[in-house]
């Protein structure tokens, strides 16, 4: 069954999902221009797209070719249903493929950026000139258009770069409106959604914070609710807005499980206070590192802090005599978590206490489910959260245990956090922690030989990971300046006691992970 939300009464735009990580990009640029948007499976049936308020539908890129014994396809009545629909990429093929056109694989794939005329005027590319760049990523092509469809576009290597129905507004594109690389990409978004969707600007975030808390209110009705925090924006803001609905029957509740940041647990005890939300905090620092001793698979030790994160949950709901449990997730979440969109394989179990309600017979409030990292922000701005906690980076639940390879021992844990400390301390110096989606250094248990004075010494290789990142689905490692990473090395070597080695992790996110366990 899909989730779909119907809380926001503004227009939609249905992002239809067909794998791959593209959906989420074009749902944000949607968002972007002020049109809520929410992404679903390819599997969607057309009566579950074809809802009250949706007013155009986006059918996504994807890895995959149309042709392909069980590719993704789609119910052919959301192409016909007389709603504005834009195929991109993928998305175009399949409305090629499947309306009667044809698709073939090409000699070679077209990618990066590539000149495009468009050959018909049309609304879709409205005050834009005959010639422009796009960007390309595709190896399949549209070789003829379906009957009914013109060409309105095309590149040296695509003849049909962008096609529409005759006399629906049904659209392809080939190429990606929504990236950055396609200079006019977000006016051809902008054409579809308000020249041929007759979409009505009406999405702002942080305007609607009455009607949320409206929302809580109506459904916890007298209840109490507990709020798990991490001492991100995220769960700090649903606390803030369950406690604008409920007043003083929510407890929050944060967890001290010992593998937090330097100084964390005082910065969150006061950011509480300031901000007068009702609260315990939990020391279990001992509990969570004796059962994580001797422990080294990711997994394991995931599993074992999210159970411990239950046991200490049921039995403060228990004690509040709570029904209601608030956390901070947010809409990639449930994206990836496979609650929406297409249930894609878990990589890693994270993603905030999933399970836990239904383990605690809790009820689930989760009013941040429809947004975005940097909706969340402005809804955080406009409830007075200080705004370097608004602008801090985001911080896995299971906190250092995630950047510690192997056993988390105390040694460890010391290493790890104060070299943290030094990466973010030294980017706030060079004005670019904000620029970045997360920065962190990470250990294992490889040594390496060091020498201090003349004397031999083994010391821990300490990696530095800064990425950035506009969702954290994908991430690409940052290019800072050698003189930072050399103020970073010297002092960690210097300051961190047992480390000889500093090294700067180059992957991105594929193929690596943006956390190493
Ligand atoms: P990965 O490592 O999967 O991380 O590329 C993507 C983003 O998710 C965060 N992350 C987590 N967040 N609980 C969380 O609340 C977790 O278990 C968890 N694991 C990873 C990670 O910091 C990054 O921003």
């Amino acid at each position: 069954m899909v989730v779909s939300r119907s809380r926001h009464k503004s227009d939609r735009v249905v992002v239809i999902d067909f794998g791959g990580q593209y959906a989420h990009l074009i749902a944000r640029r949607v968002r972007e221009l002020h049109v809520y948007s929410e992404i679903l499976p390819y599997t969607v049936s057309a009566d579950e797209v074809l809802n009250e308020g949706v007013k155009g539908i986006i059918l996504s890129g994807g890895p995959r070719s149309v042709y392909e014994e069980e590719a993704p396809s789609i119910d052919v009545e959301v192409l016909t249903s007389g709603l504005p629909v834009l195929g991109i990429c993928y998305g175009h093929q399949l409305i090629a493929h499947l309306m009667g056109g044809e698709v073939v694989r090409a000699s070679r794939g077209e990618y990066g950026k590539t000149l495009m005329r468009v050959c018909v005027a049309d609304d879709l590319f409205y005050g834009l000139s005959e010639v422009q760049v796009v960007w390309m990523s595709h190896r399949d092509v549209v070789s003829s258009p379906p009957r009914d469809f013109e060409a309105l576009a095309s590149t040296e290597l695509s003849p049909v770069a962008a096609m529409r129905h005759r006399s629906l507004p049904v659209y392809g594109v080939q190429f990606h409106p929504e990236v950055s690389h396609t200079p006019h990409g977000m006016a051809i978004l902008r054409n579809f959604l308000f020249r041929i969707c007759k979409c009505r600007a009406s999405w702002y975030p942080e305007k609607l914070i009455p009607e949320i808390v409206e929302d809580i209110r109506r459904r916890v009705g007298g209840g109490k609710v507990i709020c798990a925090l991490s001492g991100g924006v995220d769960s700090l803001t649903t606390a803030l807005l369950v406690k604008k609905a409920v007043g003083d029957s929510l407890v929050a509740v944060f967890v001290d499980h010992g593998l937090l940041r330097k100084g964390e647990r005082e910065r969150v005890t006061h950011l509480l206070r300031d901000l007068g939300i009702r609260h315990v905090v939990v020391d279990a620092r001992s509990e969570f590192l004796s059962e994580l001793r001797g422990v080294k698979d990711p997994e394991v030790k995931r599993r074992i802090i999210g159970a411990k994160f239950i046991e200490i949950f049921e039995s403060i709901a228990r004690n509040f005599g709570a029904e209601w449990l608030a956390q901070g997730t947010i809409y990639p979440d449930r994206v990836e978590s496979g609650r929406v969109g297409v249930g894609k394989s878990r990589i890693k179990s994270h993603h905030n206490v999933g399970g836990l309600p239904e383990r605690v017979g809790l009820r689930l409030l989760e009013p941040l489910g429809d947004f975005y990292k940097d909706e969340v922000r402005k809804i955080a701005r406009e409830l007075g959260v200080p705004s370097e906690v608004v602008e801090r980076h985001p911080f896995p639940g299971p906190g250092l245990a995630i950047r510690i390879i192997g056993e988390v021992t105390e040694e460890k844990l010391r290493v790890v956090r104060e070299a943290s400390h030094i990466v973010e301390e030294e980017l706030r110096v060079a004005g670019l922690y904000d620029k970045v989606w997360q920065a962190f250094a990470v250990v294992g248990d490889d040594k390496w030989v060091g020498v201090m004075g003349d004397e031999r010494r083994e010391g821990y290789i300490v990696i530095v990971r800064i990425v950035e990142s506009t969702d954290g689905m994908t991430a690409d490692w940052v290019r800072v300046p050698h003189e930072v990473l050399e103020r970073i090395s010297n002092r960690i070597t210097s300051e961190v006691e047992g480390v000889t080695m500093v090294a700067y992790a180059i992957t991105s996110k594929p193929p690596s992970t943006i956390e190493p366990c």
